[in-house]
């Protein structure tokens, strides 16, 4: 360990505050070290590994793609790219899929998509405080926390803020030179704060009524972890724009833009691209784990088995140092009365215990794990963290 450490230290950019630990393995739920210490997992690699580790449908489609093809430019058709973006369609409301790597070329390319739509008068976009839409440029601007700017100014134009879950505040800003609004319908990094529905529906009537796109980025929250395939299924409404990645490639790197067919047909050959994204490697392995998902009741498990969590955090509050638990199924988050430090020791401390859990915003623990997670484990957690919230 004490290697790896020290060849990290030299030799990577230091952007992260990394924990010491290195993993080696995983089954299930259950993440393994290179020491053999095993770890129940409360963050899934940030909700990206839905269905935890060694998952079988994915693997044996690893198997057969890796004897064909692993990469080949768009300028060709793909079939597993298209069976993909058939299997997407047919399980939204949207209409066409544009492949990419990652969350942060997602959200590029949905904005690039609104302001084609909005034309010159209208490049505009409102954005949500406390909301996170990447680390490019562009979303960085679109990410209306000021924390993640510092430093990296001047940022591209055309964002404005508003308060997250104030309809006022939404109408005032819709003026004529607004193309599109994105929200998280339950923002993760700001926090784990869930949008209310009733202020969900009349936002979405709200750019109905001006021309507005309404697009979700549903990178953390989609693929189930809310009980549902998308987040959006929860309010009744139709988005103009979604945004995936995380847990969309299966554990690879791979996002996605989809949008109605009416905003879709502003790109047109050329207006933009990206080398790898929706190679015939990723789409394989990604339908693989979608359909997988699909069949099974893994989704409808996940509100109940959230529900069942909720309840267990909710009596926790019985402790002053917790200020609120909140969240949609496996997307849960408990917000502690105590500064960033001590979450890092407390998530240090969950490690020794031997389970692996994250921070959100600025005083929230974050519960993002395999959608697979069982009871007995969220109960062996609940005890875990009962025992720490007494010391605090
Ligand atoms: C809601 C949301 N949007 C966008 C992103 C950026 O995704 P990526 O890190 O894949 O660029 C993230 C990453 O945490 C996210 O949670």
């Amino acid at each position: 360990m004490e290697d790896i450490i020290k060849k990290t230290e030299k030799y990577v950019m230091h952007t992260y505050h990394r924990f010491p630990v290195c993993f080696d393995h995983g089954e299930g739920y259950y993440i393994y070290d290179i020491n053999g210490k095993r770890y129940i997992d409360f963050l899934a690699g940030i909700a990206v590994n839905a269905l935890g580790y060694h998952v079988k449908p994915v693997i044996e489609a690893v198997d057969e793609q890796k004897e064909k093809l692993f990469h080949v430019s768009n300028l060709y058709y793909i079939k597993e790219q298209a069976e993909l973006a058939e299997l997407l369609v047919k399980n939204s409301c949207l209409d066409k899929v544009f492949f990419c790597n990652s969350g942060a070329e997602a959200n590029e390319a949905a904005v690039k998509l609104a302001r084609v739509y909005g034309g010159k008068k209208r490049p505009n976009i409102i954005t949500m405080e406390g909301s996170f839409h990447g680390r490019t440029m562009t979303t960085l601007a679109a990410t209306a926390q000021k924390k993640y700017h510092e430093g990296f100014r001047p940022l591209p134009p055309g964002f404005v803020y508003v308060p997250f879950n104030d309809i006022d505040a939404a109408d005032k800003a819709m003026n004529g030179s607004v193309c599109a609004l994105f929200i998280e319908l339950v923002q993760g990094e700001g926090g784990i704060n869930v949008a209310d529905f009733n202020y969900v529906k009349k936002l979405k009537k709200l750019c109905e009524e001006r021309g507005v796109l309404f697009c979700v980025d549903e990178i953390q929250s989609g693929m189930g972890r809310t009980g549902r395939l998308f987040s959006y299924e929860w309010y009744d409404i139709e988005p103009d724009i979604i945004t995936l990645a995380k847990a969309f490639g299966g554990g690879l790197p791979l996002g996605a833009m989809l949008a109605k067919e009416k905003v879709a047909q502003c790109f047109k050959p050329g207006m933009h691209a990206t080398t790898f994204g929706g190679s015939p490697f990723c789409t394989k392995v990604a339908k693989a784990h979608l359909d997988f998902l699909l069949s099974s009741n893994i989704i409808d498990e996940v509100s109940k088995k959230g529900d069942y969590f909720k309840k267990g955090l909710q009596k926790l509050k019985r402790f002053p140092v917790v200020k609120d638990v909140r969240g949609v199924g496996l997307m849960l988050g408990m917000e502690l009365d105590s500064n960033s430090d001590s979450l890092r020791n407390f998530v240090l401390r969950a490690m020794d215990a031997g389970f692996l859990l994250g921070v959100a915003g600025e005083n929230v623990i974050r519960f993002e794990p395999p959608l697979i997670i069982d009871y007995k484990s969220i109960d062996e957690l609940l005890v875990f963290l009962e025992k720490e919230l007494v010391k605090m």
